[in-house]
């Protein structure tokens, strides 16, 4: 694991420095996306659109899949996944990527979703670069503090501390979804390379015991102290209690 503490304003420099990177190398990357508030308080969006548009990288022969989606909330609701997706980065870029992989909220069968996903990651030979954001309560994905996690995708509660944050998105805390689908433990651990970012003073607590704790289901995030490639990338108030 390799952590590198920077000013906010250079983090998305440095992503989109990993991801050009990874580009050159394999143009068909399978790039694993995340939504939350991190991509954009960092630029990371903006910056690999900039560069895009600049003809420094492409994603034309590039699959991104996004690793959750709220169940109920279909892809026309706003604060879907899939139109966070759309909005801050699909819409704006130039050319689309060759695929694009996001499970379906409203989908009939949320467990055929899951398998759905998984089945995609298997098809495209597996996820080469998987961003990650981390929850204050650990999570990664929508991989909730459980007793034990499964390793595929599976259909998960939405802890309750993460549904009072988005209660303001919603409007009320009943209209928050109640569960979600997301990569299993096994799945995020199966991507090639992870890029886990957290900023911010209110992160430091989480980022200290994700990244120097106990491997544990209890804290999700945990799980990058064994993955083979992963780098964290954190601003000096995210970093501050390590
Ligand atoms: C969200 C998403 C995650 C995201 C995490 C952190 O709910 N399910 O994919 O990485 O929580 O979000 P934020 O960056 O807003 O702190």
């Amino acid at each position: 694991m390799k952590i590198i503490v920077r000013p906010l304003d250079q983090i998305a420099a440095l992503v989109a420095d990993d991801v050009q990177a990874l580009l050159a190398s394999k143009p068909d990357a399978v790039l694993g996306m995340t939504t939350g508030t991190t991509p954009l308080t960092t630029g990371i969006f903006q910056e690999l659109i900039c560069r895009e548009a600049q003809g420094q990288l492409s994603f034309a022969s590039t699959a991104f899949i996004n690793p959750d989606e709220q169940i109920g909330i279909g892809p026309d609701h706003e604060q879907s996944y899939y139109q966070y997706m759309k909005r801050h980065m699909l819409d704006e870029l130039r050319t689309q990527p060759k695929e694009w992989h996001i499970p379906i909220g409203t989908a009939a069968d949320p467990i055929a979703e899951c398998e759905a996903i998984e089945a995609a990651i298997a098809r495209l030979g597996g996820v080469d670069w998987q961003l990650l954001g981390i929850g204050i309560n650990g999570h990664i994905c929508f991989i909730e503090p459980a007793p034990s996690l499964p390793a595929k995708c599976f259909v998960t509660p939405i802890a309750e501390v993460n549904r009072e944050l988005y209660a303001k998105d919603y409007g009320s805390l009943a209209d928050v979804p109640t569960h979600a689908i997301t990569y299993g433990w096994g799945t995020v651990l199966a991507a090639r390379e992870l890029c886990l970012v957290a900023c911010g003073q209110h992160k430091a607590d989480i980022v200290a015991r994700a990244l120097t704790g106990n491997v544990t289901p209890e804290l999700p995030a945990t799980i990058v102290q064994i993955h083979p490639n992963a780098t964290i990338i954190l601003d000096p108030e995210a970093a501050s209690k390590l």
